[in-house]
């Protein structure tokens, strides 16, 4: 199955998603290169999609893993016109959108590690990592950057106990320009309904249900130190809301923190 510029425009059904596409067949990292895009003026919704990342970046200043020819790595190029506060949530956002398409097309049910991280057999399928330029408390643009694990049959050894990809899942072969467009138009879904509130208002309850871990024992490493408790779910500003063991309820803030299941990755 191709992977290219045209076969993704075949497959795309949005309005404004994607529409600008930008297809690399390698680059340091889509999420730079949209930065560059944007700096150079690129519209509102271009895509940048690249065949290998030479740099793949994820969060915490990891590396991200891009061998050619098996992973979806692409970045879309936002520039809202709310407040930067509200774009803490677009990173959960993109999160739904990368489920949804991902059930859709191949009718695996994943479930979402809060805040973005798609899992499935206990093992990371996706990573997102958003960004975002400001000129004060005007939004310049925001990137929201996607990594699918799709066609890969195995991982590095540091990698191989928690990563897995859509083929090892479900045995096919899996059409990488379909699903990129697929993500696109669920993007433009969710995305829609978050404009309406600029919060989490009317998607948390969906956002809920594919959590992983909700109602589990869950440990939180925050700076000031690690504590357990059971998950309840995110609220309207994605936090995640952590009930402690005397009955206190935490609101967990993304970035802050890392959720573990107490069994391990997930
Ligand atoms: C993470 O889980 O740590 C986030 C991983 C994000 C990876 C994607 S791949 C496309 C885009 N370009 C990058 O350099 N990173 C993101």
């Amino acid at each position: 199955m191709e992977y290219t510029e045209l076969e993704i425009k075949r497959h795309l059904k949005t309005t404004w998603a994607g529409r600008n596409l930008v297809f690399l067949n390698t680059t340091d990292s889509t999420n730079e290169e949209a930065k560059r895009q944007a700096k150079a003026g690129a519209p509102h919704g271009t895509l940048v999609v690249a065949e290998v990342q030479t740099s793949g970046r994820g969060r915490r200043g990891r590396s991200w893993e891009s061998p050619k020819g098996s992973g979806i790595w692409i970045s879309l190029l936002l520039r809202p016109e709310f407040e930067p506060t509200h774009a803490s949530v677009l990173t959960l956002v993109a999160a739904m959108a990368v489920e949804e398409a991902v059930r859709r097309q191949t009718g695996i049910s994943a479930s979402i590690k809060w805040p973005n991280d798609i899992v499935a057999d206990g093992r990371k399928l996706c990573g997102i990592l958003t960004e975002m330029n400001t000129d004060g408390n005007v939004i310049q643009y925001v990137i929201v950057g996607i990594g699918i694990n799709a066609n890969m049959s195995e991982f590095p050894e540091e990698i191989s106990k928690t990563a897995t990809s859509l083929k090892l899942i479900s045995g096919k072969n899996i059409n990488r320009a379909e699903l990129a467009a697929q993500v696109m138009r669920s993007w433009e879904h969710y995305y829609e309904i978050f404009l309406k509130t600029l919060d989490l208002s009317e998607l948390k309850t969906e956002y809920n249900e594919r959590l992983i871990n909700r109602k589990k024992e869950v440990r939180v490493l925050a700076s000031q130190g690690a504590y357990t408790g059971i998950s309840k779910g995110i609220n309207e500003k994605g936090e995640l809301l952590v009930e402690l063991p005397d009955g206190e309820l935490r609101a967990v803030l993304s970035g802050e923190v890392s959720v573990r299941g107490i069994y391990g990755y997930v």
